[in-house]
Parts: C-alpha cells; sequence; structure tokens
C-alpha cells in the first residue's frame, strides 16, 4: 500500500493552497475521519452486538423515527469534534436545536459542522449502504464566544469544505474544499483512509436516474415528463435509462459521481417542500455535485445560493451530470 497517500498526508500536502485551507480545517477533517472510522466498525458489527439494530423508540425532531444506530453515529460525530477544538458548534438532523460547545478549547474553534450522522434510515438495519454527509463552515460568530445560530445559517456558497462518508461494499471518504473533489478509501487491515479517487470528476452525463418512483403520481406532472423521456427511446442515448435508486442519498449520489446520472427528490404531496435537508444533505452533495463538474438546484435556483431559514428546512433537490440537471430543469421551464 505504499504508494497510496494515507489522508493525512494529503491534507498537510493541501494546507495553504486556499487561505481557509489551514491546519485547523484539516484537523476538523481528520476528526470527522475519525468518527466515521469508528461509526464503520459499528455498522460492520452491528447483527452482532445488542443495541445497535433497531427502532431507538423515539422521534427526531423532523417525526421521523430514530434508529439506535442514528444516535450512535449522532454521539460519536458530537463527542469527537467536541474534544477536537477545532469546532466551536455543530448542527446535526438528529438534533432539535445546534450544539455550541461551551469548553473553552472549542470555543477558540474556527469552524462550525453541520452533519448527517447516518444517511438511509430505511437501510440501516438490511445491510445496503448508507453514510454521513458533512459540511464545514467557518464561523460569524466571535471567537472565544459561544458559537450562534448564524453560525448555522450559512449559505452554502460559504462552506469551506463538504463531504461524505459511504459504508459501502467498501467504505469511502469524498470531500472538497474548493479544489476538486478527493476520494479516499478506507483500508479495513490498517483502518486507514487512503486516496484512491483522485479529482473525481462526474461524467457530463449518464444513463442513470434515481428517483422513488413510488411518488410519481405525487409530484409535478412536468417531472412525470421528466422521467418519461428517461425512459423512452427519445433521449440523448435513443433508448431508456436505467432506474437506480437505493434510498440512501450518499450511496445514490456516490454512483452518480462515478458513472453519471441524475438524482432526484421532487416536492410531493406528502413532502411538499420536499424530503431533504438543505443544510447537511443538499448543500454538502452540492458543493461537491459542482467541483466535480456537476449542477445541483431545487428546480429553480442554485442550491448553495438559498439563504436558509431554519436548521431542518427541507428542499427539492435535483442534483448531477450537468447536462442531465439541465435537461431536466428544461422540462421546468
Ligand atoms: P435520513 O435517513 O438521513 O433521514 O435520509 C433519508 C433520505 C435519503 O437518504 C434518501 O435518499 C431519502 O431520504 C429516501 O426517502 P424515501 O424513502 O422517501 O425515498
Ligand atoms: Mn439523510
Ligand atoms: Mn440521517
Amino acid at each position: 500500500m505504499n504508494h497510496f497517500t494515507k489522508l493525512n498526508d494529503f491534507l498537510a500536502s493541501r494546507q495553504g493552497t486556499l487561505k481557509e485551507y489551514n491546519e485547523e480545517l484539516s484537523h476538523v477533517l481528520k476528526d470527522l475521519a475519525t468518527a466515521s472510522k469508528i461509526v464503520n466498525r459499528d455498522i460492520c458489527r452491528a447483527g452482532l452486538v445488542d443495541g445497535f439494530i433497531g427502532a431507538q423508540g423515539g422521534q427526531n425532531i423532523q417525526g421521523e423515527e430514530q434508529q439506535k444506530l442514528d444516535v450512535i453515529a449522532d454521539n460519536a460525530f458530537i463527542s469527537i469534534l467536541e474534544k477536537g477544538g477545532a469546532v466551536c458548534g455543530i448542527a446535526s438532523e438528529e438534533n432539535e436545536d445546534f450544539v455550541a460547545f461551551k469548553n473553552p478549547k472549542s470555543r477558540e474553534g474556527n469552524y462550525v459542522v453541520l452533519f448527517d450522522p447516518l444517511d438511509g434510515s430505511s437501510n440501516i438495519d438490511v445491510n445496503v449502504s448508507i453514510g454521513t454527509i458533512f459540511s464545514i463552515y467557518q464561523r460569524v460568530s466571535q471567537k472565544g464566544e459561544l458559537s450562534t445560530i448564524e453560525d448555522m445559517l450559512q449559505t452554502g456558497a460559504q462552506q469551506v469544505a463538504a463531504g461524505y462518508v459511504l459504508y459501502g461494499s467498501s467504505t469511502m471518504m469524498v470531500y472538497t474544499a474548493g479544489q476538486g473533489v478527493h476520494g479516499f478509501t478506507l483500508d479495513p487491515n490498517t483502518n486507514d483512509f487512503y486516496l484512491s479517487h483522485q479529482d473525481m470528476k462526474m461524467p457530463e452525463k449518464g444513463r442513470y436516474y434515481a428517483m422513488n418512483e413510488g411518488n410519481v403520481n405525487e409530484c409535478d406532472p412536468r417531472i412525470v415528463d421528466y422521467i418519461k423521456y428517461c425512459q423512452s427511446r427519445k433521449n440523448d442515448y435513443d433508448s431508456p435509462y436505467s432506474g437506480r435508486y437505493i434510498g440512501s442519498l450518499v450511496a445514490d449520489f456516490h454512483r452518480n459521481l462515478i458513472k453519471g446520472g441524475i438524482y432526484i427528490y421532487p416536492c410531493t404531496k406528502e413532502a411538499p417542500e420536499g424530503r431533504l435537508r438543505l443544510l447537511y444533505e443538499c448543500n454538502p452533495l452540492a458543493f461537491i455535485s459542482e467541483q466535480a463538474g456537476g449542477l445541483s438546484t431545487d428546480g429553480t435556483q442554485r442550491i448553495m445560493n438559498i439563504k436558509p431559514n431554519k436548521l431542518h428546512e427541507r428542499i427539492a433537490f435535483f442534483t448531477g451530470s450537468k447536462s442531465m440537471v439541465e435537461k431536466a430543469m428544461s422540462f421546468l421551464k
């Protein structure tokens, strides 16, 4: 494995390439990698250990049933980031309010992290790929003070870094700090992430579309027309695209990043504002998609231009290969 670069060495080599890209930001990314290894280990042995599989018995603020592993992952990320000292506060899917870290070291931290600790709740207990999604901002509050809601409600364009960890057939961490997209694979022998996917680029177009088609009668008829276009022979490949929907956003996004494709979660009758959360699902993936040459929109505007109003804001999400997202948008005009 000598010829592969370890995540920590790669981070060290990137420092100073952007003014925000400093030792402290590397520290945050390393802490996220550490927490993800803990979560990865827990996911891998979940079927063998009491207390890891099944529902927690409560709901999160969004009225969704929390799984035990949602809570385990949330705690792992919070505790590692709190101890790390580079982060002054966090917001997560599993917590109604953001958390301002009170210890003096964390108060000096320059960054906040917003995250979905475990994405793909319907797949957690069934051994199907799931993930963690994260978004990193510089704080706007005063260093030394407690973090504030303003730190959390920044527009996606302000992100200094974002990424995800995919707990799939292999475990990967993919991130961007605004200069391309870097993918690392976890070697289970050494428990280190190694650079396996350099400068990831999303193919300009592809033949995969991902949508929960159970909702097809519940959304804008123009979306239905686009799905029919994907399924027809009248598209740019003169043959139907393949439908692929895992139901874990991270996994669906990752496939499209590598193979080319589009992911759609429009507004539905059940979720009139959209299902996915702007701050810790859509913004980080939007940042990665753009850095990889793709596009992300809510149907009318660039995801990363949207000013959030609340932590758990939901939004319609179209993300993927540039020409496919543009084509989908042409149906919405
Ligand atoms: P989470 O498990 O973090 O709540 O996110 C689930 C999301 C996303 O991963 C997935 O693409 C989508 O919800 C699935 O929703 P449907 O079951 O409605 O298709
Ligand atoms: Mn999610
Ligand atoms: Mn989740």
